[in-house]
C-alpha cells in the first residue's frame, strides 16, 4: 500500500502560498494517501478542556498524526514567529496521551511574502516539534520569499533551485518510511 503522508497547513486561508506549496510538497513526494488536516480548532483553553475534554477535532488531528507514516508542515511567518494556528494545533495536541508527533518523520516548509521565506517561522516550528519528538528530517531549508511572485499560473515554483530542493527533501522524507 502507498505510505500515508499528512499535510498540515499553518495558514488556513484557501489561497494560502503554504498550502500551494504542500500541493507541490505531496506530489513530489510521490504515491500516497494523502491527508490534509484541519487546524481550525478552537483556541487552547486550559478552562474548555477542563470542561468539556479535548475537542473532538483536535482528537481527530491527533490520531491522524500518530496513523500517518510521514508529515510536512507548511509554516507561514507573521511577525517573524509561527502562525497561531499552528502554535495552537500543536499546543492542543500536545494534550492528547500518546505523544502523537513522537518519532515521525516530519518536514518544516515555508513561503512567505518577506524575503527570508519565513525562516524564523520555520525554526521556530522544528524547535516546537522537537519538543514532541518528532523526527525532523535533515536537510536544505525550503524557504520559498516573496511568494505572491514565487508560484506561476500553474501553481508550479518558478525558481528551478526552489523546485530542486523541495524534490530532494521530499525524496529523503519518503526514503524515511520506505
Ligand atoms: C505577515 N506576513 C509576513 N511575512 C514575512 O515574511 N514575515 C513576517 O514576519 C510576516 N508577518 C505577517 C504578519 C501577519 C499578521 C500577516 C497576516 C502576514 C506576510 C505573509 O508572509 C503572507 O501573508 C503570506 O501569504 C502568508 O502565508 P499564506 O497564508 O499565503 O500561506
Amino acid at each position: 500500500a502507498d505510505p500515508k503522508l499528512l499535510i498540515l497547513s499553518g495558514s488556513l486561508r484557501k489561497g494560502s502560498y503554504n498550502r500551494m506549496l504542500l500541493a507541490l510538497a505531496a506530489e513530489a513526494f510521490g504515491p500516497a494517501e494523502v491527508t490534509d488536516g484541519d487546524l481550525h480548532l478552537p483556541l487552547y483553553d486550559g478552562d474548555l478542556e477542563e470542561a468539556e475534554g479535548v475537542p473532538e477535532k483536535v482528537q481527530t488531528l491527533a490520531a491522524q498524526i500518530k496513523d500517518t507514516d510521514a508529515i510536512v508542515v507548511g509554516a507561514p511567518e507573521y511577525n517573524k514567529g509561527i502562525t497561531g494556528v499552528l502554535k495552537n494545533a500543536i499546543d492542543w495536541v500536545s494534550r492528547v496521551p500518546g505523544s502523537a508527533f513522537k518519532d515521525k518523520p516530519t518536514v518544516v516548509i515555508s513561503a512567505s511574502a518577506g524575503r527570508t521565506g519565513g525562516e524564523t517561522s520555520q525554526f521556530m516550528t522544528m524547535s516546537c516539534l522537537t519538543q514532541m519528538q518528532a523526527r525532523l528530517i535533515p536537510g536544505t531549508a525550503v524557504l520559498i520569499a516573496g511568494a505572491m511572485n514565487a508560484f506561476d499560473e500553474d501553481g508550479q515554483l518558478k525558481d528551478e533551485t526552489s523546485r530542486k530542493l523541495l524534490v530532494q527533501r521530499m525524496e529523503k522524507l519518503r526514503a524515511e518510511v520506505a
